[in-house]
Parts: structure tokens; C-alpha cells; sequence
């Protein structure tokens, strides 16, 4: 995840009035005329100087990864109150990184330092939830030329930290209370982006023994073979006061530093050229490393594929005296890309991995390549580039659900729902963006939220109270918690062939006091489910409950649609009065939750 892909912004304002969730939400303006300021929010500004920059006078990304772990950690300590350490850091993607912060093109660099006068890299890091001992801290990564006075969004990290609170307890955080919609929405997501970290690990698992990897590069498309070892790095370094907190744990930042380094000098081996870091992938820091510590660094090319290749780069830590009890702090793995003249990725010459580890790691390093795309398409959630039904597998379930949750809850966490039309306590907004009409319907109803979440997340008794809806079939089990339906709607006329559609739905129970329970629903392809000829085949983009328990008899149940072109009519008749059908509907599911109630209340007991 991590940085959702870089975005070129070009914006005049200052770094403080750049686009970095500043809330632009009047109600949040302060008596005194200042702006709202996030109070664990932390800046830093930092002038690129010479000893900052690579071979290339580009800004190296360890010195980068540096700013930004310390910029981080200062934020989470500015909540927490106490020391804190890295715990894991998502997906980095430097995609146009490099090449913006890369100050001046060689040929016009007059002089060896030239190219770092008067650039400037902005960082802002600020906690997005805390959870017990560990928070999310979202950072955002902005450049500037101040000849110009523009800047540019470089990147937006994701980070965790936790507390280190007393040694013979685990630290139990004070809530964040979220103010403007980005941090609401932040702060929903997180719960869902915490899921995924803690996923990970199974994730590569299940895909390594689930699928079949091709791991052979077709041939003919490059002579030159390689073998691994000569790519092969090993290099030590001493953890001295600077690379340290005050506490003299070593920062994960400089830990970072030091494994891009060994990282680039093992993928310049194989390519005999200056190779360009491109994504870093989600890696967790296992265990403290402190001042004293020797780090042994090893790295290696695990693959080349065509135009990238991956390097594994392992971090054990030992004692002076103890080089034999050495204690593993983290492996990480870089893909590097080689670019010609023009900027366009070279063809890389063939890998011949070491037989045994290498032969495994190569394997492993084709699957971590599906699931990196995966994760960086599907969790980018930006809907104009990932296809309406993403093909749905077990490698990729972790990303579809994220990307489910995440769509439904952006759209909860808008500030700018109007009120259309009300009957009889039944309320319906609309939100008017950019080519999405989404609109929302609400009652306060006399139910226990967990009853509601529990009747209203089985599509299969939908038919029950939506007339829309013919039947649902549950196909596939994905979880406790996310579930495939096949779903047949209502033939609306004789001629026309009823619709179909494959649907995830996603249910969340709240991580935290406060939160509402969710249903996400968002449509899916299934090679076991192809559209049959009985049916058309319908998709629907994010839609989905949220419900939230309000007193120990009220509940608020919302029902979330971003309506598809097809539904459009529906929702603009109801909006103008021309119908009173959504009023219909959510009586009829008002009578269906007050029916089921006992029943489920008994089930619910039983669990
Ligand atoms: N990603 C994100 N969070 C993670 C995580 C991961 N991969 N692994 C654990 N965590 C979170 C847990 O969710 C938990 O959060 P919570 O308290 O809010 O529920 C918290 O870390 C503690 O988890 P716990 O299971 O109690 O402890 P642990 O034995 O897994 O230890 C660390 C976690 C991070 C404290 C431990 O691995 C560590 O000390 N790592 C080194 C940290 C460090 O020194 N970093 C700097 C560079 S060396
Ligand atoms: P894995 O072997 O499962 O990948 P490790 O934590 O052992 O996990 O290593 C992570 C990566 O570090 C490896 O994929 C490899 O690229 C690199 N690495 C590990 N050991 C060595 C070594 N002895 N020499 C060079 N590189 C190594």
C-alpha cells in the first residue's frame, strides 16, 4: 500500500496552504482566524545539500527514508506522550520520485554540487489512529523549487508505530478524536489498512502454495545470463549515538538508509549501471536493534524480469563478543529498474539463481511481483483506473476486500451530503462529484446494531424488503467476514432479461468504541460464476450499510450508493418526488429487522 502512487501536483501556495488535508471545512476555522492544525502533526523541512544527494545527484532515497521515519516517529511520540519505534512500514512506490527531486539533468549540471541549490523537500507526518500500543501514521512527502515557489507531491508513506511505554506492560494509547472528513476518512481506513499488514505474511503464503508462478523469461529476449552470487553483498555497520533515539534504540529509518544501500550496489552488479529504486515493499521491523549493535547487511538479486528486478536484503544484528547469537531485525525486498538515456527501463540480463535458496527465492520473488501489482492497483481505489469487477483470487482477497471497505467508507466520511427529501423519518441525501451521483438513505430504528449488521450483511434475505432484489447465492466463503453472492435481480419487463451480478460484500465490526459497523458491497469477476445467457450482467461499484449504535435502543441505519449510470433514473425520480419507491423499500426493510429481530438476538447469544 503505501505510497498510493506518486501524483505530480503543481501548486503556487505555500507548504502550508498545500493540499496535505488541510481542512477546507469552515466549521473548523478558529475563533482566533488561524486554520486548524491537527495537533499530533508534525512538520519538517529540509534544504537538499550535496551530502544528501547519490552518484547522480539525485536526492538518495535512504537520506529520504531517514527524514521521513524521524518526521514520523516525532509525530507518533507527539501523540503517544513516550518513545516509539517503527513496527512496519507499507509499500513505498518512488515512481516519479527520483526523477522530480533529481534537481537538474546531468548535461546542464554546471558544477558537482549545483544541482542541490535551492530545493527543498517538505515532510508532514501525522497519526491517523491509534489503536492499543501502536498507531498509523500517514506521511506526506511534497518538493519545492524555490526559484519557481512551486512544489510537487511527491509521495504519501504509511507507517506504524509503537509505544514503548513501561518494559513490564504494553502502553495502552489515548483514542484520536478525527475533525475534518480526510482525517475521518483516514482514521476509518486504517482499520482496514491494519487488516492487511497483519495479513501479509499469509498472504504470500497462501499464493505461494496456491499458484502457479511462471518463472521462466522467454527466450531469446536477453543473451546475457547472470549468475546470483555475482551480485552478492555483505557489509557491516556500527549503531554509534547519531543513528539513535534518545532511549538508544536505532532509528528505522537509518536502518532503512543502510539496506538501500547495499540494495543498489547488489542490483548495479548485475546490470553494470546505476539501477533506480522504484518500490519498497511492506516490511516489519521484528525486533529492537540498539547503540552497540553490529548490523549485518546481506543482499542479493533474487530475479530479474524483463525491465525490473528484485533484491532481498536481510538485517541481522549482533554484539561485539556475540557474533554467533546474531538476532534477525528485518529482510526487506527492493525493485530496482535500470533507465537508458531517454528514461525508459532497459531490458535486464537473465538471473541463474544459486541452487536451493536462491532457486526458492527467485520463485518467491515472481509471486511477491503479482501480489505487488495487485496491491498497487486494487488498493489505489481510484476508480478510474482499476476495472469496475476486478477478477477475484485468493492471493489478491486481502486487496478487493481493503479496496471494498475503503470506497464505501470514503464515501461515509464526505461532508458535503445534501439533504434531498424526507418522508416519515426516512431520509435521503445526495452527493453531487465529478461524474458519481451517490446518495444515502436513513432511519433511526429501534434495533440493537449488532442485530441490524447481522441481518442486513446476508444478501440472501434481501428479497425479503428490496423488490429489486430476485434471489442471492452465496458462492464463495471467503472469510468470517467477506462473503461472494451471486445475485439474480427482478425482471423488469417481459422483454428485458433480468440482470445479474457477482457481489463481495465486506462486513466490518467497529475496531473501536464509536465506530459504526459496515457492509461494503462492490462487484467482482469469478471464473467459477461467468455471466450466463439467461441474464445481463450487471456491476455495481460501491454501495453498502453503515450502522451505527446511538443509544441502547437507537440505531442509525445508513444505506451508501456511488450510482452507476444504469441506476441513475431511480435515483434522480426519487430525488425530484416523482417516487416514493426508496421510502417503500426502507420501510419494507424497517418491518424485516423488527420481524428477525428475536431471532437473530438468539442466534447472536449463541455465538
Ligand atoms: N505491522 C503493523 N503493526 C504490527 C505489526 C506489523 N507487522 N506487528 C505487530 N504490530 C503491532 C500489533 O498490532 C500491536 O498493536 P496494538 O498494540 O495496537 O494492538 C503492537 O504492534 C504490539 O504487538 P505485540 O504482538 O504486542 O508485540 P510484538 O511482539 O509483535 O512486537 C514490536 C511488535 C514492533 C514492538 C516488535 O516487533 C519490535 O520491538 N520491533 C522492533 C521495533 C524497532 O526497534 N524498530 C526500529 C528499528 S530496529
Ligand atoms: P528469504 O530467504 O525467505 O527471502 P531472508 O530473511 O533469509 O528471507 O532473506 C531476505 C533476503 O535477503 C533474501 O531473499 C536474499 O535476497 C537476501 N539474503 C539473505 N541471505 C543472504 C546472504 N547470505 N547473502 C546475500 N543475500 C542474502
Amino acid at each position: 500500500m503505501g505510497m498510493l502512487g506518486s501524483q505530480k501536483m503543481d501548486y503556487q501556495d505555500s507548504a502550508l496552504s498545500a493540499p496535505s488535508g488541510a481542512p477546507a471545512d469552515p466549521a473548523l476555522a478558529m475563533e482566533t482566524g488561524q486554520r486548524y492544525r491537527n495537533p499530533t502533526e508534525v512538520q519538517m523541512s529540509q534544504l537538499v545539500l550535496p551530502s544528501h544527494t547519490n552518484h547522480r545527484g539525485e536526492l538518495s532515497i535512504g537520506q529520504l527514508l531517514k527524514w521521513i521515519d524521524t518526521a514520523a516517529c516525532l509525530s507518533a511520540e507527539r501523540h503517544a506522550g513516550c518513545p516509539c519505534v517503527t513496527a512496519s512500514v507499507d509499500d513505498i512506490y518512488f515512481e516519479h520520485t527520483i526523477r522530480q527531486i533529481q534537481i537538474m539533468p546531468p548535461w546542464q549540471q554546471h558544477g558537482k554540487n549545483d544541482v542541490c541549490v535551492g530545493q527543498v523537500v517538505n515532510i508532514k507526518a501525522k497519526v491517523n489512529r491509534a489503536f492499543n500500543s501502536s498507531m498509523e501514521v500517514g506521511i506526506q512527502v511534497s518538493h519545492e523549487d524555490l526559484s519557481t515557489g512551486k512544489q510537487w507531491n511527491v509521495c504519501k508513506a504509511y507507517a506504524t508505530f509503537v509505544a514503548q511505554g513501561k518494559a513490564t506492560s504494553k502502553m495502552k494509547l489515548k483514542p484520536l478524536a478525527p475533525q475534518t472528513e480526510e482525517e475521518k476518512m483516514e482514521y476509518g481506513i486504517a482499520a482496514e489498512r491494519r487488516r492487511m499488514r497483519v495479513a501479509h505474511t499469509e498472504t504470500l503464503k497462501n499464493l505461494l502454495t496456491n499458484s502457479t508462478i511462471q518463472t521462466e523469461r522467454e527466450n531469446g529476449e536477453c543473451s546475457t545470463v547472470v549468475p546470483a552470487e555475482k551480485t552478492r553483498v555483505e557489509s557491516v555497520e556500527l549503531v554509534l549515538p547519531p543513528h539513535a533515539n534518545h532511549q538508544g534504540n536505532t532509528f528505522g529509518g537509518q536502518i532503512m538508509a543502510w539496506m538501500e544501500n547495499v540494495a543498489t550496489i547488489a542490483a548495479s552488479r548485475l546490470c553494470h549501471a546505476h539501477p533506480t529504486l522504484k518500490t519498497i515493499e511492506m516490511f516489519h521491523f521484528r525486533g529492537p536493534s540498539q547503540v552497540g549493535d553490529r548490523l549485518l547487511l546481506k543482499a542479493i538479486v533474487n530475479n530479474a524480469f524483463k525491465n525490473s528486478m528484485e533484491v532481498g536484503v536481510c538485517v541481522e544484528a549482533y554484539q561485539q563478543e556475540m557474533e554467533v547469537n546474531r538476532r534477525h531485525i528485518n529482510s526487506a525486498f527492493m525493485t530496482f529498474v535500470v533507465l537508458d538515456q531517454e528514461g525508459q527501463p532497459i531490458t535486464l540480463p537473465v538471473v541463474k539463481p544459486e541452487a536451493g535458496d536462491g532457486e526458492r527465492r527467485y520463485r518467491e520473488a515472481s509471486a511477491r511481483k503479482k501480489i505487488r501489482l495487485d496491491r498497487k492497483y486494487i488498493i489505489s481505489c481510484e476508480q478510474t483506473k482499476v476495472p469496475l469487477s476486478v477478477p477475484w483470487d485468493q492471493s489478491n482477497k486481502v486487496y478487493l476486500s481493503y479496496n471494498n471497505v475503503f470506497a464505501l467508507k470514503t464515501l461515509v466520511a464526505k461532508t458535503n451530503w445534501v439533504l434531498a427529501t424526507e418522508t416519515d423519518k426516512v431520509r435521503m441525501y445526495m452527493l453531487e462529484e465529478d461524474k458519481y451521483l451517490s446518495f444515502r438513505i436513513e432511519m433511526t430504528l429501534c434495533i440493537d446494531a449488532l442485530q441490524a449488521f447481522s441481518l442486513l450483511s446476508d444478501l440472501r434475505q434481501r428479497h425479503e424488503w428490496d423488490h429489486y432484489y430476485a434471489s442471492a447465492e452465496l458462492v464463495q466463503q471467503v472469510d468470517e467476514d467477506d462473503m461472494i453472492y451471486h445475485v439474480v435481480s427482478q425482471a423488469v419487463s417481459q422483454e428485458k432479461k433480468p440482470q445479474d451480478f457477482v457481489i463481495l460484500a465486506s462486513r466490518r465490526k467497529p475496531c473501536s468504541e464509536g465506530d459504526p459497523y459496515v457492509i461494503a458491497f462492490r462487484s467482482v469477476t469469478l471464473p467459477t460464476c461467468p455471466p450466463n445467457p439467461d441474464y445481463t450482467r450487471g456491476e455495481t461499484m460501491c454501495s453498502g450499510f453503515c450502522i451505527w449504535q446511538e443509544t441502547t435502543e437507537l440505531t442509525k441505519v445508513s444505506y451508501y450508493n456511488q450510482a452507476a449510470p444504469g441506476y441513475l433514473t431511480y435515483v434522480t425520480t426519487n430525488i425530484a418526488g416523482l417516487s416514493s419507491d426508496f421510502y417503500v423499500t426502507f420501510k419494507a426493510c424497517e418491518r424485516f429487522l423488527q420481524k428477525n429481530k428475536e431471532d437473530i438476538a438468539v442466534g447472536l447469544q449463541n455465538l
